[in-house]
């Protein structure tokens, strides 16, 4: 299975801090937003990732980023060239995805809690049909929300409906099989001008093959595109890491308790660091491998 992360938009919500970069090299407590839906990306047990942003941010994710090849995973980069939608993602990574799965993460996601690793990684092994994640929210009007049948299974997904039909939002992460590219070409753009994804998962609704998984009541979802979700989940991180003394979306701690580099490699890591702290972090991860990855 290949894995994108959309990392355009223009951020509106967040200027001025986004009028001259973009939103997701912004911290998230001590570490740029990217991290925590790669981090996403790693944990389903993916390796071959595509991050789409603006062509004025590219320059700068590549810096961040590189090839991936130091955390055992390979990144390609492609750009957006307005924001029309987040299904486009499938569009401009028709070549990158091929005839494969693909999951998709929105850029400003940020997912953690526990056995999260485990259930991202059974969706990644479904490889027919597609599964999306449904979050209980206060405020659903302000989501695409799941109408689910009394049971488990998915009736339609209505985009900011103004009389809520459950509490389920969708949150921004999917795993589709390899129709994605096809259902994706197919749509129209929206009554707003955009190929919306909402369309992508009601067309599989309609084959009968979406599954709405619920995160579980102690999983934190945020979508930091507004000032106050940025600094709630700035919070939320720091009072994890500093409570539990663990961290959220460490990628070089990731990449080898998934198996992604070995011991040689995580050990020249640790020489990169640059503070004597994080150092240390990752030398306890490897003296004590069988930790969970953080999720
Ligand atoms: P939004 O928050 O809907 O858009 P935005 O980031 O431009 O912010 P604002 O509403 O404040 O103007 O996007 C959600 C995520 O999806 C975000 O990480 C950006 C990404 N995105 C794209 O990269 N391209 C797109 O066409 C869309 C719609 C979203």
């Amino acid at each position: 299975m290949k894995g994108i992360v959309l990392a355009g938009g223009v951020a509106t919500r967040l200027y001025p801090v986004t009028l001259a970069v973009s939103k997701q090299l912004l911290p998230v407590y001590d570490k740029p937003m990217i991290f925590y839906p790669l981090s996403t990306l790693m944990l389903a047990g993916i390796r071959e990732i595509l991050v789409i942003t603006t062509p004025r941010d590219a320059g700068l994710f590549k810096i961040l980023l590189g090839d991936g090849s130091r955390l055992g995973i390979a990144i390609e980069y492609a750009e957006q060239q307005s924001p029309e939608g987040i299904a486009q993602a499938f569009i401009i990574g028709k070549d990158f995805v091929g005839s494969d799965a693909c999951a998709l993460i929105l850029g400003d996601n940020i997912f953690f809690g526990p056995n999260l690793g485990g259930q991202l990684r059974g969706a990644s092994e479904n490889k027919d049909g597609a599964t999306i994640f449904c979050c209980r929210v206060a405020d659903p009007a302000r989501y695409g929300v799941v109408e689910f049948d009394g049971g488990d299974v998915p009736l339609r997904v209505i985009e900011k409906p103004k009389q809520p039909v459950s509490e389920w939002a969708v949150t921004g992460l999917y795993f589709y099989d390899c129709d994605v590219a096809e259902i994706a070409a197919g749509l129209k753009p929206s009554g707003r001008g955009e190929l919306e994804i909402t369309d992508v998962n009601n067309a599989y609704i309609e084959n009968g093959t979406l599954k709405a998984e619920r995160l579980s009541r102690g999983t934190a979802w945020y979508d930091a595109g507004t000032h106050e979700a940025l600094l709630q989940a700035s919070q939320y991180v720091h009072s994890v890491e500093t409570r539990q003394g663990m961290k959220v979306a460490c990628l070089e701690e990731i990449a080898f308790r998934m198996g992604f580099i070995d011991t040689g490699q995580l050990e020249r890591l640790i020489d990169e660091q640059t503070t004597a702290a994080n150092r240390e972090y990752l030398r306890r991860v490897l003296d004590e491998p069988e930790g969970s990855p953080g999720s």
